[in-house]
């Protein structure tokens, strides 16, 4: 029997929307699975406004009638429901294989709560796998790449250099860093002028809802 896992996840999440929250929509094939599901819901009744994480997301809530706020005028959402790539013990996550890491984190630390959504594929022991995404100002391109090579193995600018985010800016992705602990990484990635964002997700997850085999279970921050 197959199940699809990362629709049990996103559904699963999506029952802790409730009438006149601010939803912030995630990025990503999970995260449109929960967009569908609010979409449904709002078509039920339900009374909601939503901040989108990219344009996409935006245009899908656009077709789904699920009202939208432009976030540059919202200081403070109830509820972020968002996919991953990597996501540990602790809730720490890796994302931007959409490339969408800036505008995530931005909604996700403005919520009151974020749950991310995922498949049992996505959860790790350890981080690291995955490549991290590191949005990049186009202007200070070859400098912060001279530093992003200091830190991991390899790196690759996205689609050799032609992807822009929805901001405009350029993508390097990055393996196998030098620097095992997230958050040393993080600070020192943050700290490179030109860096505009990258996709560690030290402390913003509250919950995941992870999806295996038909079965969902969630995970909340500190047990
Ligand atoms: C978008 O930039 C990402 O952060 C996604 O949320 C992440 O890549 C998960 O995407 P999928 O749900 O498509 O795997």
């Amino acid at each position: 029997m197959t199940f699809d896992n990362k629709k049990l996840a996103a559904e699963a999440a999506v029952a802790e929307v409730r009438d006149g929250m601010v939803v912030g929509l995630g990025t990503g094939s999970t995260a449109a699975f929960a967009i569908d599901a609010i979409g449904r819901r709002v078509a039920q009744g339900l009374r909601v406004t939503a901040v989108a994480t990219s344009v996409a997301s935006a245009e899908q809530a656009r077709r789904l009638n699920i009202p939208l706020l432009d976030f540059a005028d919202v200081a403070r959402v109830d509820l972020t429901i968002d996919g991953t790539d990597e996501i540990d013990g602790a809730l720490v996550a890796v994302k931007g294989a959409g490339g969408a890491m800036l505008r995530e984190k931005a909604v996700a630390a403005a919520s009151t709560r974020m749950v991310v959504i995922a498949d049992g594929s996505k959860q790790v022991e350890r981080l690291g796998a995955a490549k991290l995404p590191v949005e990049v100002l186009p202007f200070a391109r070859a400098f912060v790449l001279s530093r992003l090579v200091e830190l991991f193995d390899r790196v690759e600018l996205r689609d050799a250099g032609s992807y822009r985010t929805d901001n405009d800016n350029v993508v390097a992705d990055c393996h196998d860093a030098q620097v095992s602990d997230p958050g040393v990484l993080a600070a020192v990635l943050q700290a490179i002028p030109g860096v505009v964002g990258h996709g560690l997700f030290l402390d913003e997850v509250d919950a995941a809802y992870i999806a295996t085999d038909g079965v969902v279970a969630r995970v909340e921050r500190g047990g």
